[in-house]
């Protein structure tokens, strides 16, 4: 059995890793080495998924032409572009679909590719690297730039690098504020 201490000590590192990450909007020119970029992706693999159907899909974007059209798709957000890499976090609808019908290709394989791109937000962190969730983009503009089969929905951009800027921590709600208990 893992001791107190220990448990404490892995509780307060995730608090630590939860806070200190911010959605970075400024990168580095440097590359990221293709290791780092997989031990992000692995850890979006890592996710919970409705059945473990696990119908996320990745798209990682480094080459120069390819982040334009995303940017461009992301209705001119130019540090889509900037980012050495954007991971696209996509879901298989019809996977989803297959196994949990209208509930799966509505809802679990959002919730799936969501938990997959948080997880991979955190793993950037971890690694000391930047990125952000986008979310605001033209969905057929993004399709037509991956060439996704249509059955694919992309869900977020994840542009990914060495950060250059280091935002302050937007405020959030209190727990108290945004919980009601039934004991
Ligand atoms: C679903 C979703 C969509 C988002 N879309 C965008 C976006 O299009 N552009 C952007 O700059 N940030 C986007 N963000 C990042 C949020 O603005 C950011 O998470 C929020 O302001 C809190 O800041 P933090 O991530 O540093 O805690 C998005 C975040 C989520 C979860």
């Amino acid at each position: 059995m893992e001791s107190k201490g220990k448990i404490q000590d892995r509780a307060e590192g995730l608090e630590a890793l939860l806070q200190a990450r911010r959605s970075v909007r400024a990168f580095e020119a440097a590359e990221v080495p293709r290791e780092h970029l997989v031990r992000v992706l692995q850890a979006g693999t890592e996710a919970p998924s409705a059945g473990n159907v696990q119908p996320w899909r990745f798209v990682v974007v480094r080459r120069a032409t390819a982040r334009r059209l995303l940017a461009q798709a992301a209705w001119d957000q130019e540090f889509v572009a900037q980012a050495p890499a954007v991971i696209t976090v996509c879901a298989d609808l019809a996977r989803s679909g297959q196994a949990y019908g209208q509930r799966g290709r509505e809802l679990y394989c959002l919730q799936d590719g969501a938990a997959a791109a948080l997880s991979m937000l955190l793993m950037a962190e971890a690694l000391g690297l930047g990125a952000c969730w986008v979310g605001a983009f033209d969905e057929s503009q993004v399709r037509a730039a991956l060439q996704l089969d249509e059955q694919v929905r992309p869900l977020a951009l994840l542009p990914v690098g060495w950060p250059a800027e280091r935002p302050a921590r937007p405020p959030r709600h209190p727990v108290e504020a945004v919980t009601a208990w039934l004991d």
